[in-house]
Parts: C-alpha cells; sequence; structure tokens
C-alpha cells in the first residue's frame, strides 16, 4: 500500500484544521525539502506509463497539474516525482505581487470544492525561471503567464511578452491565462478584438523567438467555463486563425448554482472542484465542436476520479489536469487516475 493511501484517513483531518492558505503553503514548503533526490525516492510515486504526444511534445501520462498550485515553481522536483504526465507552474506576472487580503481560499468542503481570489500572488516571473533553471525534473512543463494588477488592460501585452520571453527557453509550453475572474477585467481579454490583438502579438512574439533559438514552444489559451455559445465560437475561431497550438478548458467559474447555501459559497472568487466538473466538460464538448481536432485539448475543472478523467477525453480533451482533487484525496489521486485510465 503507498504511503499517500493514508491521506484521506491521516493526513488530511490534520490538514483541513489549517487554513486553506497555510495548508497550501505548508504542502510547497514540504515539497520543497522532499525535493532533494533521497526523499524523492521514499515520497516519489511510480504510475504507469501511458505516453501521449499533441502539440510536438511527448507527455509520459495524460495526467496534469493545473496552474496556480506551484505558482511559483517552488516544489518542481516532488511535484514531478508524484507521477504527472505534466506540471504547470504559474501563474505568473513580470513584477512579483501580494495579491488579494487574505482570507483568499475557501473549502466547500460539502461539495468537494473549493473558491478562491488570491489574484496572481506570485513571486515575479525572474524567480520562477531561477527554480525552471535549476530542476532535475525532466518532464513537460508549462508555464503560466498573466499580468500585474497594476498594468492596465490596454497594456496587458506588454507585461504577456515579458512574461513570455523570459520562461522561453525554459519550457516547453506556455499557457496565456486570460480566463483567471480575480484579476479585475481580465477575463475581457476574451472579447474578440482584445484577443485577436493580444494573441496575435503573443504569436508573432512566438515566431521571432522560434527563429532566434530554434525551438518551437507551443502557445495554449486557458478559457472561462463562464462564457456563452456565441463568445465560446468566437474564441475558437480566433484560436483557430491565429494557429494557436492548443487551448485548457476551463479555469474555475463565478457561478455558484452547483453550491448555493453551502458554507462559503456566498465568498467571492472563482469556484473549482467537483461543483466545476460538468460545466467545464459542457464548454470543452463545446470547444471540441468547434475546433473539430484542429487543435489539441486539455480538459480540467473537476477532475478527480477516473471517472471524471475519462469524461473529459471523451469529450475531445486528449491531457486532463487537476487541483482542487489534490487537496481532497492528496498524492493517492494521481496514482488513481493514471493507472486506470
Ligand atoms: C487556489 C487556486 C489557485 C489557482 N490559480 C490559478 C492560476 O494562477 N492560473 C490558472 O490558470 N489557474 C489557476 N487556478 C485554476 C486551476 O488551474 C483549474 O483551472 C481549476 O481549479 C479547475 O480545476 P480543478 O477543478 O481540478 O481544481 C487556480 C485554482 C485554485 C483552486
Amino acid at each position: 500500500m503507498s504511503l499517500y493511501a493514508l491521506y484521506p484517513s491521516l493526513i488530511r483531518p490534520i490538514v483541513f484544521c489549517m487554513q486553506p492558505e497555510t495548508a497550501h503553503t505548508m504542502t510547497i514548503k514540504l515539497g520543497q525539502l522532499l525535493s532533494k533526490p533521497p526523499l524523492l525516492r521514499l515520497f516519489g510515486q511510480k504510475v504507469a506509463s501511458k505516453p501521449v504526444e499533441i502539440m510536438g511534445l511527448k507527455f509520459d501520462n495524460p495526467l496534469g497539474l493545473a496552474a496556480g498550485m506551484d505558482k511559483n515553481g517552488d516544489a518542481i522536483d516532488y511535484l514531478g516525482a508524484l507521477g504527472f504526465g505534466h506540471l504547470e507552474l504559474g501563474t505568473v506576472t513580470p513584477l512579483p505581487q501580494d495579491g488579494n487580503p487574505q482570507p483568499r481560499m475557501f473549502r466547500i468542503r460539502e461539495a468537494r470544492g473549493l473558491i478562491n481570489r488570491m489574484g496572481f500572488n506570485n513571486k515575479g516571473v525572474d524567480y520562477l525561471v531561477k527554480n525552471l533553471q535549476q530542476r532535475h525534473y525532466n518532464g513537460i512543463v508549462g508555464v503560466s503567464i498573466g499580468k500585474n494588477e497594476i498594468t492596465p488592460l490596454e497594456r496587458a501585452q506588454d507585461d504577456y511578452l515579458i512574461c513570455m520571453q523570459k520562461v522561453y527557453n525554459y519550457c516547453d509550453y506556455i499557457a496565456v491565462n486570460i480566463s483567471c475572474p480575480n484579476t479585475k477585467d481580465l477575463t475581457a481579454l476574451q472579447d474578440e478584438e482584445p484577443l485577436v490583438k493580444l494573441l496575435g502579438g503573443l504569436k508573432e512574439e512566438q515566431m521571432k523567438l522560434a527563429n532566434s533559438t530554434n525551438k518551437y514552444v507551443p502557445l495554449v489559451v486557458k478559457i472561462a467555463p463562464d462564457l456563452n455559445e456565441q463568445q465560446i465560437n468566437a474564441l475558437c475561431d480566433a484560436c483557430l486563425s491565429l494557429k494557436i497550438d492548443g487551448m485548457t478548458c476551463t479555469n474555475t467559474t463565478t457561478s455558484r448554482d452547483e453550491i448555493y447555501g453551502l458554507p462559503h459559497a456566498s465568498e467571492w472568487g472563482g469556484l473549482s472542484g467537483e461543483p466545476l466538473r460538468q460545466k467545464a466538460t459542457l464548454v470543452l464538448s463545446k470547444v471540441h465542436a468547434r475546433v473539430q481536432g484542429k487543435i489539441p485539448l486539455i480538459g480540467v475543472g473537476g477532475v478527480g476520479s477516473v471517472i471524471s478523467a475519462r469524461e473529459k477525453l471523451a469529450a475531445g480533451a486528449s491531457l486532463v489536469q487537476l487541483y482542487s482533487s489534490f487537496v481532497y484525496q492528496g498524492p493517492q489521486v494521481i496514482e488513481d487516475i493514471v493507472n486506470n485510465l
């Protein structure tokens, strides 16, 4: 029996006595400590090999860690050793920033969900790059990029370009986060005109960097679950015409339909986990129907079992990611999903 099988009965009760953000900070600190080779062997997990190749990249298996858990790349080697086929780090911004005031993360225990309004708290792109340079993990690493809170929306592209240029040489793909509901007006970048301007600029830069470095780093766009059909179609069409390399469906939702009346349900922020599952899968299906296999898709939102992972793959995803189920089930969830896919 794996050590992590004890998480729900022994470790989670202790973890859940702490404030969610304290528990998160401790997890990353512990991950940092366990990232040393002898400990890695002891605390790592061996999972079945289920290779997937998309965007010109070879993933050991289809399950990845979603953005937001290791924003600064502090625990890359530990998280990589848990059996994920890829890690998405960030979201990172050009300058370090504190994010929103605490408390800003809430467990919706009855629904196996989380609400967060972190607001891109991170130590800045230069700090992340140092950690990327020092990593030993040789699986696929994506970096999610965003803009600083103080940067006006009209100048958002400058921030994304700075991050892109700095991480380009040190990661395998770049995720463009325009769907976080916790940074003021960020989701407006999903509207057609600003979207085409932003992604067009990033595509141009990608071509320049690919020529100068001899390395093509795919660009993936992460979208919100709260878009209507018309918005989804317009967004997909823009991604198709700009030759975006991948799309991730979805970020957290502002809807509270699934958790109405539960403790913390009225906190503002993005809802993730089980209550997001159906909504995210629906958006994924709609995107799949529109892009018709021309853009590879990553499914995220409520993945916490082999059934929910298969749901995303059946809806058109080539890869899946998780965050919230790691909080509720611990690292065992990775082995359970990958080995049974
Ligand atoms: C505390 C927290 C912080 C997050 N931060 C980010 C982030 O920085 N960038 C991002 O693209 N998504 C972020 N997300 C969203 C996740 O990457 C994911 O899209 C969402 O949680 C749905 O997956 P899940 O249901 O498996 O949690 C965050 C989610 C949580 C719970």
